[in-house]
């Protein structure tokens, strides 16, 4: 939530930080600002909406002529989308500190009144003025670095924050500082960038370094300089972006959900086959020994969205292959249930960004009870990558669309990788059989691009049903966790109510919501449970509804009462929820064009979720 950028160099620095800030646009777009130093001092241009209606103010206010400057694109937490709302804050009477500010203060009424009772005015409801604040009072009238400024106010400062700091004192530098919310400086030659993540730097630079929780960094255009906690410097890592720049744009593509959409053959393959060799599953990359492995008699696995959803189609199929108990809980509810956690316990974490607050919450929970933390992540050397023991990247390449599609196939991937690993060590499975799950994990790439070819058809469908209301997803097993997925597709990029039923569940009271015309879409995968969904099916269509199946080449059961039937190639049945699910990506998708919606950056919602 939120994205921060920030250059210091010897070129303009404006089309830079725009063109940051629209890489970062997908964490949160409600309202965006700018801070640069320009003749005229330090100067702050921000508004309500998007980057387009920043670019047009900045261009109404005569531009900003600058090669030092920190960005914003805001999530809204505290105090709604506004004007005044916006990032960056000035601190001080004077204004002459600035503050960029990604993460929640919990201290901030405290901080505030102590500040007010000192003088100080607020302009803001934000969390992040009474930051800046605190940084100009505790730096005013003291001979000491902006940087041992901002680590005395981070140490005052209940809560998390990726922060970027700009002072009149020293107008070619930026000081940023990070606690539970991620942060990068990108190197370049003569110029130095902060920036939530690497999308924003990596037109600039490949070479960057990850701050880490509680280090405070002094970025200027010659060098970067880190200090942990106690203001001591310390040496850090220097990393390198592997992917092009290109796989974070379009491509000719109208929005990168269709693009994301279309790439998950890639996705899929990308992740599945480094890990399979000579019909065998192989980690070399987890930190995990077999004994370790085969000591595990309780999974947990924990993500928000989508990657939960991800989670509950794993648990199915690790429990059906490998016969341990597993449960799929979200990462907010885990966290404060007080689970019961042994230390031989396995706990998988799933998450695309890496950064998601919640789940990271409940990774150290888990961590700390001593269960082996195993995380299935995107991105690379995001926190939970770095914290979990044990670390499964999903190859999917940067995704950019709120709405994640080729991250979840490659989550599902992952997660039948990891069960036919386990299956083999715990004995539930021969050599021959997990040489047979290879093959099937092999063609899965083929047989989703197969699927993809019924994009035409799922855009007609969408025209026929752009304009309904309420929309129920059925499924029973592996199907119950699929619908839930497509159900959150839908909802989240075209606003339709929609709900996922476990088939045999409507009855229980949802089925009143079911009336002439109310579209249905069944999932039937699992040939065991092809006629228990079929009367599902009967009983909503006799109530009215319109249905559309999603099924398998070789469903025998009635179809012949649903106004669509979309059949997927043939796979072992376990990996169906691979296939069924993107016809519903389809769906969604055109049924939010169709409406005429930001796709790629839908209403409320922020794809990197650093809040708890
Ligand atoms: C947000 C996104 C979802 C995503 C969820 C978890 O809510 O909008 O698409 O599934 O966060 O994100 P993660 O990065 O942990 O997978």
């Amino acid at each position: 939530m939120c994205g921060i950028v920030g250059f210091t160099g010897r070129e303009g620095a404006l089309p830079i930080l725009i063109r940051g800030l629209y890489s970062l646009e997908y964490r949160g777009y409600d309202s965006a600002g700018i801070a640069a130093f320009t003749k005229e001092g330090l100067r702050v241009i921000k508004t309500r909406g998007r980057i387009k209606n920043l670019e047009d103010k900045i261009i109404a206010e005569g531009g900003l002529d600058c090669t030092c400057g920190i960005g914003h694109t805001r999530w809204a937490t505290h105090g709604g989308p506004s004007d005044r709302n916006s990032h960056p804050h000035l601190g001080g009477k004077e204004g002459k500190v600035a503050v960029v500010h990604n993460g929640i203060i919990e201290n901030y009424l405290e901080l505030r009144q102590r500040l007010e009772a000192h003088g100080y005015e607020f302009h803001s409801e934000t969390d992040t003025e009474t930051v800046a604040h605190l940084i100009d009072y505790l730096h005013t009238g003291r001979r000491e670095d902006l940087a041992m400024t901002v680590l005395k106010a981070v140490g005052r400062l209940r809560g998390s924050y990726a922060l970027g700091v700009v002072s009149m004192d020293n107008p070619e530098e930026i000081v940023a500082a990070r606690r539970d919310n991620p942060l990068v400086i990108g190197l370049g030659m003569g110029e130095n960038m902060i920036a939530s993540d690497i999308t924003a730097i990596i037109s600039r630079t490949r070479k960057y370094i990850i701050l880490d929780d509680n280090e405070v960094a002094i970025v200027r255009p010659d060098g970067v300089v880190v200090m942990n906690e106690f203001g001591d410097e310390v040496e850090k890592e220097i990393h390198t972006v592997t992917w092009d720049l290109s796989a974070a744009e379009k491509g000719g593509y109208e929005h990168f959900m269709i693009k994301e959409i279309m790439e998950q053959p890639q996705a899929v393959s990308s992740t599945v086959r480094p890990r399979v060799q000579e019909g065998a599953v192989r980690f070399e990359e987890l930190g995990l020994t077999e004994d370790r492995l085969r000591k595990a008699k309780y999974i947990h696995i924990i993500g928000c969205g989508s990657a939960l959803h991800a989670g509950m189609v794993g648990k199915h199929v690790i429990e059906s292959m490998c016969r341990i108990r597993c449960s799929a809980t979200v990462a907010s509810e885990f966290r404060y249930e007080n689970p019961i956690i042994s230390p031989d316990d396995l706990c998988i974490v799933i998450s695309q960004s890496g950064e998601t607050a919640d789940t990271l919450a409940a990774m150290r929970l888990a961590k700390e009870a001593g269960a082996f933390t195993l995380a299935i992540v995107n991105v690379v050397s995001s926190t939970i990558a770095r914290e979990a023991d044990g670390v499964l990247y999903t190859w999917a390449g940067p995704e950019i669309s709120v709405a994640t599609t080729k991250a979840y196939s490659a989550q599902l991937s992952a997660l039948y990788l990891i069960a036919a690993n386990l299956a083999r060590i715990c004995g539930t499975i021969d050599a021959q059989e997990e040489a047979h799950i290879c093959d099937e994990l092999f063609a899965l790439s083929d047989r989703i691009r197969q699927t993809l070819q019924c994009k035409e058809q799922m855009q007609y469908e969408a025209s026929l049903y752009a304009n309904r209301t309420h929309v129920f997803f059925l499924g029973r097993g592996l199907d119950y966790a699929a619908a839930l997925e497509a159900s959150l597709k839908l909802k989240e990029i075209s606003y339709i109510h929609s709900e996922a039923y476990a088939a045999g569940e409507l009855k229980h009271g949802t089925i009143s919501l079911i009336e002439e015309g109310t579209l249905v879409v069944a999932l039937a995968t699992q040939p065991a449970l092809y006629e228990k969904t079929v009367s599902n099916i009967r009983e909503v269509v006799a109530r009215g509804a319109a249905v559309i199946l999603v099924t398998t080449e070789d469903f025998d059961g009635d179809a012949s009462q649903c106004q669509q039937v979309i059949r997927l190639p043939k796979c072992q049945s376990m990996f169906s929820a691979s296939l069924s699910i993107v016809p519903l990506q389809l769906l969604a998708y055109y049924v939010s064009v169709q409406l005429g919606l930001d796709v790629d950056k839908p209403r409320n919602l922020a794809k990197s979720v650093t809040v708890e």
